[in-house]
């Protein structure tokens, strides 16, 4: 009998050498997996990377005559989720709401994902395990809770892309991708009654040409239409901070005005609400996992 390994949903880290171990992985001699420099709470993350890309990086390219080491760029993303599914109606709705975020924000917002279904026999159990094949998105972290307030596209920019001098097209494009986002995401509150979490750490990336992309798609939670606030299944009022964050983008970024006007925002950030969801936000911080 071989060893049984602990449940890789419980484990707080994961090697790309483990990966390659697991039952549902068939290893390559094309690809290597490389534990993503971030991970977050619900998917062990991992970098597919083409060994060709990998060896440029460890062993140099000559280009005009220098050497360099070109940081090996993902092929894919390969995300594996930790939550447990018990049937697969649940996984099969797991993959209709990422469906439904899709056909909402349309490819050019989202990091396109293929989701798909294994049977994860490392326990000495067959269990389901969601995983997904995920486009890379190269870019830098769109923090809405750290925005500057004068000209937070442009700080953001010298910041995270320096070099150069203030690039007004990219300005641009990054205005467009947001409102586009901010609208498609309001749309589908009001249509489907989900949103997807939008405050979580990395969730939001903007590229070097300005595009905005939600890259963590499998957080996605029904909005209250009452006074209760929800809490998603890790403890984290998530419905509420997302719209929050879709006020901050538009009063920040976009200039909207009168927002507070606004039934949606002044439903959710009336003052008696947000200090609620605060208080759930605080608890929640004060629970983490050791991987949290
Ligand atoms: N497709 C992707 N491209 C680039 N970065 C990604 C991608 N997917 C995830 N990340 C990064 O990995 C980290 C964790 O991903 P996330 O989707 O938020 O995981 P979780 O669902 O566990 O919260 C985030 O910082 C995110 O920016
Ligand atoms: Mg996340």
């Amino acid at each position: 009998m071989t060893d049984r390994e602990r449940d890789i949903r419980d484990i707080a880290s994961l090697t790309g050498k483990e990966v390659v171990r697991l039952n549902f992985i068939r290893d390559s001699d094309h690809y290597y997996f490389r534990k993503h420099n971030r991970q977050g709470m619900r998917s062990h993350i991992f970098e597919v990377l083409a060994l060709r890309d990998l060896l440029k990086e460890t062993e140099g390219e000559i280009i005009d005559g220098i050497r360099r080491y070109p940081r090996a760029v993902p092929r894919y993303m390969l995300r594996i989720l930790r939550a447990r599914f018990t049937s697969l109606e649940q996984i099969m709705s797991e993959i209709k709401k990422y469906t439904l975020v899709l056909k909402f924000l349309g490819p050019e917002l989202i990091a396109i994902s293929s989701e798909f279904i294994v049977d994860y026999t490392g326990t000495g159990k067959n269990e389901i395990v969601l995983c997904g094949f995920q486009e890379y998105i190269h870019g830098a972290i769109l923090d809405p809770w750290g925005l500057s307030a004068k000209d937070p596209l442009d700080t953001f920019f010298q910041s995270r892309f320096p070099g150069g001098k203030v690039d007004k097209k990219r300005i641009v494009t990054s205005l467009e991708s947001i409102a586009a986002f901010v609208r498609r995401m309001r749309k589908m509150i009001t249509e489907s009654g989900y949103v997807t979490d939008l405050a979580g750490n990395g969730n939001l990336i903007i590229t070097a040409t300005g595009a905005v992309k939600l890259v963590d798609i499998n957080n996605i939670v029904k909005v209250s239409r009452d006074d209760t606030i929800p809490l998603d299944d890790k403890g984290y009022p998530s419905c509420d901070k997302s719209i929050e964050v879709l006020f901050i983008l538009e009063e920040k970024i976009l200039k909207s005005r009168n927002l507070l006007t606004d039934p949606l925002y002044s439903h959710f950030l009336s003052a008696g609400r947000r200090k609620r969801a605060g208080s759930l936000e605080r608890q929640f911080f004060e629970n983490l996992p050791e991987w949290g």
